[in-house]
């Protein structure tokens, strides 16, 4: 990647590069060992629309916890600094992107965003891995490098996206434009913020096609985020999203990860009415409920044309293995 290159578009945006006062000092806080849970608390309660929103989504029924959170410094200590801070930080950056100019569909940008958020951190769940609410700020701000680039580029963006709605491979389409796409855009950002590697790589690595043999511990959140984005419906494009190599891609990150095909199942059942109730938890704007039918049709013609192809490869396959058979 050509860092050099994202170095000159951040500092010509100096918008873009620099983080609300508030949150850039909660992370700062976070990462010093010797900050306590109370310092962190205060930090963050200088900002009270901050402090309401955190309240409220550790408070949501996604996070199921028995006993109501009331307090910042409850909510530091039961959850986690690092965890507070990538839940602050993902309100955050959507309130101030929010505000941005953009050609690209906000509503489908935020939808698909939470609803990878969301299947990440169940995806944790199910994986035993511990620090869901990063793989939750993975997923949410996985494709921020969009957002970036657009605000930089909002020309060629536009003739960007517009090709790849018709032909499909965005990131290399992004490559031959600014010899960078959007994954390793989103990481260099992140990193400027100095969030937690786990969150920065498992951003930069949401395109990458996982192998058997890529099956390390410091690969965990990129596989989660990876099989989050894969199972995730609601797409940012109009494009068709499913093809039998997104299958065959979850079937390798699922087996990685050691979750039981009904497991992941569950996950994909739930995603719908979790990412509809985080959301308004959250105060995400993620459409009305005629926006949300109408994409929940063409899910499903996406999903029928991938069942007949996949028929049909099955068809092809087996007159293979009987000419092969009688031969
Ligand atoms: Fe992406
Ligand atoms: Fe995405």
């Amino acid at each position: 990647m050509d860092n050099n290159f994202i170095q000159r578009v951040l500092d010509e945006n100096k918008e873009l590069a620099s983080l609300p006062q508030t949150m850039a000092e909660v992370i700062r806080t976070a990462r010093d060992e010797n900050s306590s849970a109370e310092q962190l608390a205060r930090v963050m309660k200088r900002d009270p629309a901050l402090t309401a929103r955190v309240l409220r989504m550790v408070n949501s029924p996604f996070y199921g916890r028995s006993r109501q959170i009331s307090s910042m410094t409850e909510a530091v200590v039961t959850i986690g600094m690092r965890q507070i801070t990538a839940l602050a930080l993902s309100t955050s950056v959507y309130q101030m992107t929010d505000s941005w100019e953009s050609g690209l569909d906000r509503v489908r940008f935020w939808r698909h965003s939470l609803e990878v958020a969301i299947a990440a951190q169940a995806i944790a769940e199910k994986a035993g891995y511990r620090n869901g609410e990063e793989v939750f700020a993975g997923g949410l701000l996985h494709d921020i490098g969009l957002l970036a680039l657009e605000k930089s580029f909002p020309e060629q963006f536009g003739e960007v996206w517009n090709r790849a709605e018709r032909e499909g491979h965005l990131t290399e389409l992004e490559n031959e434009y600014w010899g960078t796409d959007h994954a390793h855009v989103g990481q260099f950002l992140l990193e400027q913020w100095q969030l937690p590697e786990s969150i920065c790589t498992a951003v930069g690595r949401h395109h990458k096609v996982f192998g058997p043999e890529d099956k390390t511990p410091e690969l965990i959140p990129c596989m989660i985020v990876n099989l989050a984005h894969l199972v995730s419906k609601f797409s940012i494009s109009t494009e068709l999203a499913i093809s039998s190599a997104i299958l065959v891609n979850k079937e390798i990150l699922r087996n990685s990860l050691d979750i039981p095909s009904t497991d992941l199942l569950t996950v994909e059942k739930e995603l719908f009415s979790r990412t509809m109730a985080e959301a308004s938890y959250l105060e995400i704007d993620v459409g009305s409920i005629d926006d949300i039918l109408l994409e929940a049709n063409r899910m499903l013609f996406d999903q029928y044309v991938t069942v007949e192809n996949l028929l049909r490869e099955l068809r092809d396959l087996k007159s293979q293995v009987a000419r092969y058979q009688t031969a």
